[in-house]
């Protein structure tokens, strides 16, 4: 018999002053042991301890499926006999043109001490033209949590909802592995003679051995547990003769040591087509920061929408945080249509980087039978709201119940 599930919801929203101090209510212990889980993805467990997840809904529609992803959440975990604890934190546009806070000093720290995951919605707000604070909130936790890895699966439930002529479900199925901590996106660089008719931009791309290293070899152990037969890696070696050419050497050195598996490699620009004439010949993709970020929305295009469209930034064995692929969609942001599944999808990540699989298993089969009876929003061509679509898979989950 499961025990009851612990569910706490703190209030918000919150300074980090309080969350660095965490209440007896919250009664948070010392991080448990680091253990091997099924995907090669870990997490600290013990398979029935409290997990302690962090919520970060952030800007836009983040505020508004974030709520519908832990819905969803606190009904599979109730259905499963799972223990959570849940702390929300306002970090965010709104926070941050309130007192200017970004990322907290302390914050890194305090989620790796205090949490097993992060759940977290979109950072991006048109009232903050430079993007700095989700450059410091989102780029800043990827970095200084060494999330190095960004996987992002392109999974077609339901052939309807892919653009692409006489796909089916079996045609769009592969994760795009995207380098998460380095690349373009270190922020090195800078500007000589701004505003003049002389300025110089230089953004620095930054690849090092361990870091192509340790994406490259993660996607071949994705493949290997899964029992996967094929890898491609992307790059722009023909024209990054440096930078890339490393991606070339490590690759090849890699793939040596998994004989077993079909290796390929796609410049970027012919990958993005490929993806698009025939996605069925990929499985596992690995890439660098900004290449893994195109193709995954090109990905999540393919497999319905991006609305639709899982991710996980996620270093084995710590605090990873988990994220739809999509942003703050301003241009749709408090209409309440957003499409709260991708979101809802992350959660299913979550659990699986938990060691929760059951109730993974049961979040996906409640999206896939909500597009199968077209309990879509309007994305998808459906007519509910995100609450309603969150109430939907909520209930279903609740109904279904979770099979261990
Ligand atoms: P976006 O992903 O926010 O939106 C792109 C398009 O997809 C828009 O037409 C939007 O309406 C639609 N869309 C996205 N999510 C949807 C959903 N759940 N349901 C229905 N439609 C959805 O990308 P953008 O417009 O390029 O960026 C907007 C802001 O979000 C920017 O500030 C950007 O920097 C930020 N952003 C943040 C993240 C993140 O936090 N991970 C990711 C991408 C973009
Ligand atoms: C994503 C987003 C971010 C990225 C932006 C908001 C910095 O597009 O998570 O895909 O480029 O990584
Ligand atoms: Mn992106």
């Amino acid at each position: 018999m499961s025990s009851q599930p612990l569910v706490l919801m703190l209030g918000r929203p919150a300074a980090l002053r309080e969350y660095c101090r965490p209440t007896s209510a919250l009664a948070l212990t010392a991080p448990d042991p680091h253990v091997s889980l099924r995907d090669g993805m870990t997490a600290t467990d013990s398979s029935s301890a409290r997990k302690r997840i962090a919520v970060i809904p952030g800007d836009g529609i983040g505020k508004e499926v974030i709520p519908e992803a832990v819905k969803v959440l606190l009904a599979t975990a109730a259905s499963g006999g799972k223990q959570l604890a849940l702390r929300e934190f306002d970090w965010g546009a709104d926070r941050y043109l309130r007192d200017g806070t970004t990322l907290p000093a302390d914050a890194a720290a305090m989620l790796r001490r205090d949490f097993d995951a992060i759940l977290l919605g979109a950072m991006g707000d048109p009232r903050v033209p430079t993007n700095i604070h989700a450059a410091e909130i989102l780029l800043g936790l990827r970095f200084k949590l060494d999330l190095y890895v960004n996987a992002r699966p392109c999974v077609l439930f339901d052939k309807r909802f892919t653009p692409l002529k006489d796909r089916a479900e079996k045609d769009v199925n592969f994760t795009v592995f995207r380098e998460n901590t380095e690349g373009l996106y270190v922020g090195m660089g800078g500007n000589f003679k701004k505003g003049t008719a002389d300025e110089i931009a230089i953004q620095e791309d930054v690849n090092t051995r361990k870091g192509v290293e340790r994406i490259i070899r993660y996607a071949y152990e994705f493949a290997t547990r899964r029992g996967l037969q094929r890898v491609c890696m992307s790059d722009k070696s023909n024209a990054l003769t440096f930078g890339h050419d490393l991606w070339q050497r490590v690759f090849k050195e890699v793939r040596a040591e998994y004989p077993g598996i079909e290796s390929s490699h796609q410049y970027i620009d012919n990958l993005l087509m490929q993806m698009v004439r025939d996605p069925s010949q990929f499985q596992v993709i690995v890439t660098s920061n900004l290449f893994g970020d195109i193709a995954s929305d090109l990905g999540a295009q393919l497999a319905g929408g991006l609305g639709l469209a899982p991710s996980g930034n996620i270093h084995p064995g710590q605090v990873s945080l988990f994220e739809p692929v999509h942003g703050s969609a301003p241009n749709i942001a408090g209409k309440g249509i957003a499409n709260p599944m991708g979101s809802i999808l992350t959660v299913g990540m979550m659990f699986d980087f938990l060691g929760w699989q059951a109730e993974a298993q049961a979040i996906d089969k409640a999206v896939r039978a909500a597009l199968k009876e077209g309990k879509t929003p309007a994305e998808l061509g459906g007519a509910l709201s995100t609450r309603e679509v969150g109430d939907w898979v909520a209930n279903s989950v609740a109904k279904s119940g979770v099979t261990n």
